[in-house]
């Protein structure tokens, strides 16, 4: 009688290993695209730095264009600035490599972090 209890616990925990493990391959296969995490300070600030500016400097010569010098200027509108730059509409002046828009992507897909 114990042995038997012994057996089905020992059951159900590998059981339960086993379906953890399942759902952790499960949510890699799913964000297979962004598997290593964007980092704003280092990744996406310089990024914007070096092309989006100086349209996006906020100093008012482009009116329409806006403000993205701080983080909350960008974070604010994460989800226009991924949508510009994978249709291509920004930069104006360019394009951006395949890499720096999927980066985008990626943090914003993150919940845009301030990492
Ligand atoms: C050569 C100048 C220039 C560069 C470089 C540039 N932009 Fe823009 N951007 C503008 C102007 C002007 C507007 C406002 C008019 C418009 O939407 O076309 C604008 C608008 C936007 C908008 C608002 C769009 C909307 O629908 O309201 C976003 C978001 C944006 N830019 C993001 C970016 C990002 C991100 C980059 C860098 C990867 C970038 N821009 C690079 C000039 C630029």
């Amino acid at each position: 009688m114990r042995n038997k209890k012994l057996i089905v616990t020992g059951f159900i925990l590998t059981l339960l290993v086993w379906s953890c493990e399942y759902n952790v391959e499960d949510e890699n296969l799913m964000t297979s695209q962004c598997e290593e995490e964007v980092s704003y300070s280092t990744t996406i600030r310089p990024l914007i730095n070096s092309r989006c500016m100086p349209c996006h400097n906020g100093d008012g010569s482009e009116p329409f264009a806006p403000d993205l010098t701080t983080y909350n200027g960008v974070a604010g509108i994460a989800s226009l600035v991924k949508e510009v730059t994978e249709t291509g509409r920004m930069p104006k002046n360019g394009t951006l490599t395949d890499q720096e828009i999927e980066d985008i992507g990626c943090w914003v897909d993150a919940g845009a972090p301030e990492n």
